[in-house]
């Protein structure tokens, strides 16, 4: 705790404070006597008292044979406890894939964001893709946009 306080509390005296500062932590190891939820809770308030802004929340996959149960949404539930006991700012990260329940994440009130890692990779227009699954526009760039406008003008 101590390193990551002290690297947290030097760069937000050089940050410009209206950027925002996330940090990530792993908010568990998944074995017993290891670092755990408990810790990330504590570590979470401190950083928040140092004027971090959100704790994307993964789990470690550091410690050999953790047993890590790996599937949809898997460590929403730790953004969600620390979003709700720290009372900071919380972003979801781990086997998201579908807008739907990227949306579910967020609208429930278990993280201020969601992370997207691997399916961002398996398709670079995921955030468009996702938008019109649930039929809202999506927020085109600027230059994509002219793109969007030329084809619904029949050009
Ligand atoms: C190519 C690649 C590199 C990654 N590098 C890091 C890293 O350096 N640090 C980290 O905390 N997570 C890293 N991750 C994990 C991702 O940030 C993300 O938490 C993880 O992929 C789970 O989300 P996903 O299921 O949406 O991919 C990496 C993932 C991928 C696919």
């Amino acid at each position: 705790m101590r390193l990551l306080l002290e690297v947290t509390r030097r760069i937000r005296e050089i940050l410009p404070s209206g950027m925002p500062l996330f940090v990530r932590l792993s908010a568990t190891d998944w074995v017993e006597g290891g670092w755990d939820l408990k810790q990330s809770m504590i570590l979470s308030c401190e950083l928040k008292e140092l004027g971090v802004d959100l704790i994307d929340v993964s789990t470690g996959g550091l410690v050999p044979h953790a047993r890590i149960p790996v599937q949809t949404g898997y460590q929403v539930p730790f953004a969600a406890k620390i979003r709700e006991e720290a009372g900071i700012r919380t972003g979801a990260v781990g086997m998201i894939k579908e807008a739907e329940y990227a949306n579910q994440v967020i609208t429930r009130g278990c993280a201020d964001l969601v992370l997207i890692g691997r399916e961002m990779l398996r398709d670079p227009y995921w955030s468009i893709h996702a938008r019109c699954h649930l039929d809202e526009e999506p927020n085109w760039a600027l230059p994509y946009g002219y793109a969007v406008k030329e084809r619904r003008q029949g050009k």
